[in-house]
């Protein structure tokens, strides 16, 4: 995991000091569509310190008894815009935005809930925001400066889905496919697709798609530097050219 979290100077500095606000990616797509390898790409290409990854799954709302209950047998919708406490992720978000450190919740998908410990994160030069539902409220959407949705084949998606959640997150096949035909699939069409038109850009296929991440990679990098921001590589040029002390 390359997500750099920072401590110490606040990296919001460009190094004439100025405050340079950091630039949000917001990543969306349906389950399993690689959203996650796409922000890593990003991530990796990025030559930019301070990049954070925040992903909307932190932000899982706290199940009653019942809902747990329906949980466990496959029958909560947690691909529904209820499931998910905006409320608090636009509290996170906006903190973070600001450069300031904040305590993100820590899911768990095998018991359905939060742990007890918060993961800390910090302020960045660059924000990655990735989840299901990223472009569904109108709060979010105004934090995000770029919108980037993953459309992979559903079929795809449905295969990836199977295997990660029977080697990863503690499901049998038939709950698997019961939540996913009666809950996934119908959220997707209802709620995740729609969103696609709030994106600047609609990377097919995903992680693999390496013009896409190419072209992400430099649209950010001009960015930052309209925003002041100098680059690793331009920053060791400029102390390059200058004398010993
Ligand atoms: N989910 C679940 N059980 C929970 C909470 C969430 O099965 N207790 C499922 C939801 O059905 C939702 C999915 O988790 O569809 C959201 O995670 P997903 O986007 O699939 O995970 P990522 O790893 O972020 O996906 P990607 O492969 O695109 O990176």
């Amino acid at each position: 995991n390359r997500t750099i979290y920072t401590a110490g100077r606040p990296p919001w500095y460009n190094c004439a000091g100025q405050q340079v606000e950091p630039f949000v990616i917001g990543i969306c797509g349906g389950s399993a569509s690689g959203k996650t390898t796409v922000a890593e790409k990003i991530i990796e290409s990025l030559d930019v310190p301070w990049v954070t990854l925040l992903s909307m799954d932190c932000f899982y709302k706290i199940l009653n008894e019942k809902q747990h209950e329906q949980a466990l047998i496959n029958e909560y919708n947690f691909d529904h815009p209820d499931a998910f406490d905006i409320e608090l992720l636009v509290d996170v978000l906006t903190k973070l935005k600001e450069g300031r450190k904040v305590e993100v919740p820590v899911y768990n998908f095998v018991t359905h809930g939060r742990e007890t410990q918060t993961k800390t994160m910090y302020g960045a030069n660059v924000i990655i925001f990735e989840g299901i539902l990223t472009f569904h409220s109108p709060e979010v959407l105004k934090l995000l400066d770029m919108k980037i949705f993953v459309d992979t084949d559903p079929d795809i998606r449905l295969a990836r889905r199977l295997k990660r959640d029977i080697s990863q997150r503690g499901r049998e096949l038939r709950g698997v496919l019961k939540q996913y035909l009666n809950m996934v699939k119908p959220s997707y069409a209802n709620y995740i697709a729609p969103t696609m038109a709030h994106a600047d850009i609609i990377v097919p296929r995903g992680g693999e798609n390496k013009v896409a991440i190419h072209l992400i990679v430099q649209h950010v990098h001009t960015q930052l530097q309209l925003r002041g921001f100098k680059l690793r590589e331009t920053l060791a040029n400029s102390y390059k050219d200058q004398p010993m002390p």
